[in-house]
């Protein structure tokens, strides 16, 4: 028995940590965020992959048997090759699980108008994922992608809410908008974007609803340890979030409590 692992490479996955803790509060949660190598948006395939199964395997050593990948760009770059090539050499009963699929299921179903908006990093916007996926689901639905390689330094870094940081989110989102005036969906393709969704909703026409991805993956988890109770038994239940990081903890523990609404004390680790 072990505790749920969410990894992403820095503060964004905090925002899906804290979805998934609302619907399952009883499960144990250890968090590892790579923050002294993010952002992973703007790495190569290989180096996203490299980093992504250093922490996967980090997280399976310290006892989780079920990881979601709370990163669209770990999801997008590395999720696939995770799953199809490693996992039967680390261990047959572990799973890896990633944010992308649960929210392309669902996206036709958001909009009226057939025409979503992505904002994404360059890693997962270039890895065309939300378009394959969506087209999986709901062909009739044509999705428009906008990179926003600015975003996830801004964040990391705090400098969201200054006046220069906010010009250049609003850059990204009139780009977005202006591939076509019928969309009426924007999805937040990255796990750090809902601590900027106010502003962004702020800025954008009434008729267009912004959307996170934290409840989506929360819901879709609940559902998937409904349906595999041999991994659900696994997962131990005492309530505790633990988490882990590559940086300083101070920053770490200064920084993460925004996002998680209490104090927080976490512990560093290296990769690999
Ligand atoms: N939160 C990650 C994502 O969802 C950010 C990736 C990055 O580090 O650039 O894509």
């Amino acid at each position: 028995m072990g505790p749920i692992g969410v990894f992403d490479s820095g503060y964004g996955g905090l925002t899906v940590l804290q979805d998934i803790k609302k619907q399952l509060p009883e499960y144990d949660f250890l968090y590892l965020g790579d923050n002294a190598r993010a952002p992973y948006g703007t790495r190569s395939f290989d180096v996203v992959y490299e980093f992504t199964l250093e922490a996967v395997k980090e997280l399976f050593n310290r006892g989780c048997e079920l990881i979601i990948l709370a990163c669209n760009t770990a999801s997008a770059k590395a999720l696939r090759n995770i799953q199809q090539n490693d996992l039967q050499n680390i261990s047959l009963d572990k799973r890896v699980l990633g944010v992308i699929r649960p929210s392309t299921e669902i996206i036709g179903n958001l909009t009226e108008s057939n025409s979503v908006g992505i904002l994404a990093t360059e890693g997962t916007v270039s890895s065309n994922s939300y378009v394959i996926e969506v087209n999986k689901f709901s062909p009739e639905t044509t999705i428009h992608q906008q990179a926003c390689p600015m975003w996830v330094p801004l964040i990391e870094s705090n400098k969201h809410t200054t006046h220069a940081g906010q010009e250049f989110i609003k850059e990204d989102v009139d780009n977005l908008l202006s591939k076509d005036s019928n969309i009426d969906v924007i999805v937040l393709g990255c796990t750090h974007y809902p601590i900027i969704k106010e502003y962004i909703q702020s800025i954008v026409p009434a008729k267009v609803k912004v959307i996170s991805q934290g409840n989506i993956v929360a819901e879709r988890l609940v559902d998937y340890l409904k349906r595999h109770p041999e991994i659900e038994s696994k997962c131990s239940k005492g309530g505790q979030m633990n988490f882990l990081t590559t940086e300083s903890t101070e920053e770490f523990d200064a920084n993460a409590s925004q996002y998680i609404g209490n104090a927080i004390s976490s512990t560093h680790i290296k990769l690999p």
